[in-house]
């Protein structure tokens, strides 16, 4: 099976990006899932429902959250009816959404796709460990799910390596998102699964983060009220990985990072391309 993972979708760059390259990568590397994080799809902060069918509609099978989850009020309440967008599963009790759904590919494949959230210079959320563990026993890949997507949003490596030998030979990917920078660790780990510390941003990287670099820079230089921050207004990137996975075990047996667009050094999985 074929799988693209997209990091952070950062405002209008990061969704026109999406919107013009991934109907025909999906077309030509014949893509068998893709799953999106768009916990900035909106200006950086969030995601409305317009956004989440727009990247849906461009060839996303499911999409992740993060911190920025709930920056637009409206996903407290979208979310219930939209079953493919994923908040993170260690949410406390109660939290509007789901953390984990299964998402079936146009061949009939069933992918278990899940978000999750790291505690480590992060809100503090429920255990991500056990979150993690419910979600893969009560859906095992091999049995329930023919592949398995584990969205982990943290700030530090250590807690997303932490996660990947935790999921290793459990899942098809384990990803790290949130820090918007792409990572050169990507690798297929001891027991099968493909793993990367983070999938980067898709978005323009001639910015700080995504966002217009002016007000960033301020904010380190002086330490007083400024103006608010915007995304970065020039052509964006898409940023990620592709897996390909054995479909008789669901685990990884390629892995390769995916980097499109300006400003970044552009890779493509050689295997598919
Ligand atoms: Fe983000
Ligand atoms: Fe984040």
């Amino acid at each position: 099976m074929r799988i693209l993972f997209l990091g952070d979708v950062v405002g209008r760059p990061g969704r026109q990006a999406v919107a013009e390259e991934l109907p025909r990568l999906r077309a030509r590397w014949k893509l068998d899932c893709v799953v999106i994080n768009g916990e900035n799809a909106a200006g950086g902060f969030g995601i409305t429902e317009a956004i989440c069918d727009e990247l849906l509609g461009a060839g996303a099978d499911a999409i992740t959250l993060g911190n920025h989850s709930f920056d637009q009020r409206e996903a407290l309440v979208f979310i219930e009816r939209q079953d493919k967008l994923l908040r993170p599963a260690n949410y406390p009790a109660g939290t509007p959404g789901r953390g984990a759904t299964l998402v079936e590919t146009p061949d009939g494949a069933r992918v278990l796709v899940v978000s999750v959230m790291g505690r480590i210079f992060m809100d503090a959320l429920d255990d991500p460990f056990a979150a993690v563990e419910r979600a893969l026993s009560d859906c095992p890949l091999g049995a329930a799910a023919d592949a398995i997507v584990v969205d982990m949003h943290a700030e530090a490596t250590s807690e997303k390596q932490a996660m990947g030998v935790f999921c290793d030979g459990r899942a098809s990917l384990v990803v790290g998102t949130h820090t918007h920078v792409p990572t050169g660790d990507h690798r297929i780990m001891p027991g099968g699964t493909a793993y990367m510390s983070d999938a980067g941003m898709c978005g323009d990287y001639d910015s700080v983060l995504g966002m217009a670099k002016d007000e960033p820079l301020r904010r380190f230089l002086q330490k007083t009220p400024g103006a608010r921050l915007e995304t970065a207004s020039g052509p964006g990137a898409l940023s990620g990985v592709a897996v390909e996975t054995d479909p008789r075990t669901g685990l990884a047996v390629r892995v390769a990072a995916v980097r499109i667009g300006p400003h970044l050094d552009e890779t493509r999985p050689a295997f598919w391309d």
